[in-house]
């Protein structure tokens, strides 16, 4: 079998570790492969963006299923494309891909439906929005409905910094094409946790829940990132909670867009905030969220390939459950000093060897690259440093220890990923 891997971070290195513990006979392929991936793949050396490009490959190389990281080769259809030429791929098509592409539409899908989300308006011009925001109680989101690398949604605790937001994006242009919408929501109180979600269009597999740390600072303080570290299994996350998830988020969602005639196959993300009325959606991805895949995948004892294979294939999954590990993983990213704003690149980063050899500690590469001989940074977030334990403070020890003994100018982390579960511990 012949797998191809679109994209090149901390996520897809996780996906290509457990394709290749599933299918060690595999042969891999994956679009410029980070360095930690290298060994493990053959890169080609197209964009993940290049649509075009990497069906006219995947064809000509007899590529057996492609697996797409990232959302912006799906917002741009290349499951449409894979699928006009009889290529199997994981990931939803563009229409579905829409339910993170534009915000504005899975707001409004959610709306439809009465599955549970926060009250929101949507706003082409800042003259409206105005009128909004000066009518609704602060505290208030404001969101760019486009796609924003996950930095698009402002949370605003006055009416000022709200207007501030609204007008940045709908007047300023300082989120492009993806602020020319604007969806202004209200603020819910609660936990974030992560369910993913591998659906053939109508049944849906649930993964293990994990909670992400999407701020820079210590106690979920200062401007969003990517995603700065994360954990699973999540005590908050009570198997009635991941059944509701299902009852009344996954299924309503997957069977409004199945009527619609654009079925979702792939992973569905749903973003939640547990409020004391139940979880409520934040947002859908359409794809895996990273860091949160770094923890789950290594986990998950029964196959993912698989689940892939049925769903790309267009067949159907049954929801016969996944197996996983009683351990707790927990990942603490490594990110370039002044991320998520501008950051030096090119710094050498040092790793003891001893380091990569551990079967309670992994590594998953994101923004490295190879310099010579060296190993240098080349992106915000450079690494992921994945602990395994028994228990959450285990987890969190090895990962500590692993973030302590890698070395790069400005390395920058949180130190308190899982704190949320660890408090709930104490009290
Ligand atoms: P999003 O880009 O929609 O995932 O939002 C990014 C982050 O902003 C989320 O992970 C939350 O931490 C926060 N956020 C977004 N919407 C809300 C909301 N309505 N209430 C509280 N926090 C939110
Ligand atoms: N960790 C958040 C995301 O992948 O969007």
């Amino acid at each position: 079998m012949r797998i191809l891997i679109v994209g090149n971070g901390g996520r897809e290195h996780a996906l290509l570790w457990k394709l290749r513990a599933d299918a060690p006979a595999a042969e891999f392929f994956a679009t410029r492969p980070n360095p930690g991936m290298l060994p493990g793949c053959t890169p080609v050396d197209l964009a993940p963006t290049d649509v075009e490009g990497l069906a006219g490959w995947a064809d000509a190389n007899g590529i057996s299923l492609t697996v797409v990281g990232p959302e912006i080769p799906l917002a741009r259809g290349i499951a449409d494309t894979f699928r006009r030429r009889g290529l199997p791929l994981f990931g939803p098509m563009a229409a579905a891909a829409r339910i993170e592409s534009s915000k504005a539409f899975a707001k409004e899908l959610m709306k439809r439906l009465e599955v549970p989300t926060a009250a929101h308006a949507c706003f082409r011009s800042f003259a409206e929005a105005e009128g909004f925001i000066r009518e609704t109680p602060a505290p208030l989101v404001v969101k760019a409905s486009g796609l924003a690398a996950g930095k698009g949604a402002i949370v605003c605790s006055s009416t000022e910094e709200a207007l501030d937001a609204a007008r940045a994006m709908l007047e300023s242009g300082e989120f492009g094409e993806a602020g020319a919408e604007v969806v202004v929501e209200e603020f819910m109180e609660g936990e974030e946790l992560s369910i993913f979600g591998i659906t053939d269009g109508r049944h849906v597999t649930l993964l293990l829940p994990s909670q992400d740390h999407k701020p820079i600072g210590e106690g979920d303080t200062g401007p969003n990132t990517g995603g700065m570290g994360a954990y699973a299994p999540v005590p908050l996350a009570s198997p009635g909670l991941v059944d509701e998830a299902r009852d009344r988020i996954f299924l309503p969602v997957l069977d409004a867009l199945e009527r619609a005639a654009t079925p979702f196959r792939g992973l569905l993300y749903a973003g939640l905030m547990v409020t004391p009325e139940g979880p409520k959606v934040v947002e859908f991805n359409c794809r895996f969220g990273d860091p949160e895949t770094q923890v789950v995948l290594p986990l998950m004892e029964s196959p993912l390939l698989e689940l892939m294979v049925a769903v790309a294939r267009g067949g159907r999954i049954d929801d016969t459950g996944t197996h996983w590990s009683t351990r707790t993983a927990l990942n603490t990213v490594l990110a370039s000093e002044g991320y998520p704003g501008d950051y030096e690149k090119g710094h050498e980063i040092q790793i003891p060897p001893e380091l990569t050899e551990r079967d309670d500690l992994l590594l998953f590469h994101a923004g490295t690259r190879t310099e010579g001989d060296r190993l240098v940074t080349s992106g915000g977030r450079v690494l992921s440093v994945v602990g395994l334990g028994r228990n959450l403070e285990e987890a969190r020890a090895r990962s500590l220890e692993g973030v302590e003994a890698i070395d790069f100018e400005g390395k920058t982390f949180r130190s308190d990923i899982g704190f949320r579960a660890f408090a709930r511990d104490e009290a």
